[in-house]
């Protein structure tokens, strides 16, 4: 599917998550979403979500051209632990700083809502990402699509 182009929102630095609004938006950031984590092990569209969608924070980073290139999103497990899923960048794009961004993000919001921690199962290969931002390894996390990896992950805020 081919990317729309959204308008550019001129007051924000550029780089800056903001939290999608419109329906188009919405489109582009799930298709992000399923693009980079699900098409590569050939997972139909709508296996990108899941139950929380509607009571979740999502965040998104666009670029020059108002097109989404950075997804994330937060969720509360309980009053005091907060849950991050789906963390995307577009592949052309990583190792740009655009992941350290929407994480540093989520992790204000998590605190705006109160929480005093931060939990996730990470991708094994992505975990080095999430250490550099003081996280933790806690122990061997699921197996997704028969040869994912992940480790369970946590940081107290
Ligand atoms: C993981 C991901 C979100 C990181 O986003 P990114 O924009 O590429 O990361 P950044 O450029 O902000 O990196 C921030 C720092 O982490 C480092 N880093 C990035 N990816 C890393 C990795 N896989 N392992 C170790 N360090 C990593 C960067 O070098 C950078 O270090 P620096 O601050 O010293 O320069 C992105 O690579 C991605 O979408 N990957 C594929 C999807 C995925 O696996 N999502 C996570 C599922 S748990």
């Amino acid at each position: 599917m081919k990317a729309e182009r959204l308008p550019k929102n001129a007051r924000l630095p550029a780089l800056t998550p903001i939290e999608p609004v419109t329906d188009a938006q919405f489109e582009q950031y799930y298709d992000l979403r399923w693009r980079v984590l699900r098409a590569p092990w050939k997972q139909p569209r709508g296996s990108e979500r899941d139950e929380r969608e509607d009571d979740s924070c999502h965040l998104m980073v666009l670029d020059n051209d108002g097109r989404i290139i950075g997804v994330a999103r937060l969720h509360m497990n309980t009053p005091q632990q907060a849950q991050i899923r789906f963390m995307a960048v577009e592949t052309r794009q990583q190792r740009q700083g655009i992941g350290k961004k929407l994480l540093l993000a989520l992790e204000d919001k998590a605190r705006e809502w109160g929480a005093e921690e931060i939990i996730f199962e990470a991708r094994a290969n992505i975990a080095g990402f999430y250490k550099r931002f003081g996280y933790k390894t806690l122990a061997p996390g699921n197996t997704l699509f028969g040869n994912i990896y992940h480790y369970k992950m946590h940081k107290h805020l």
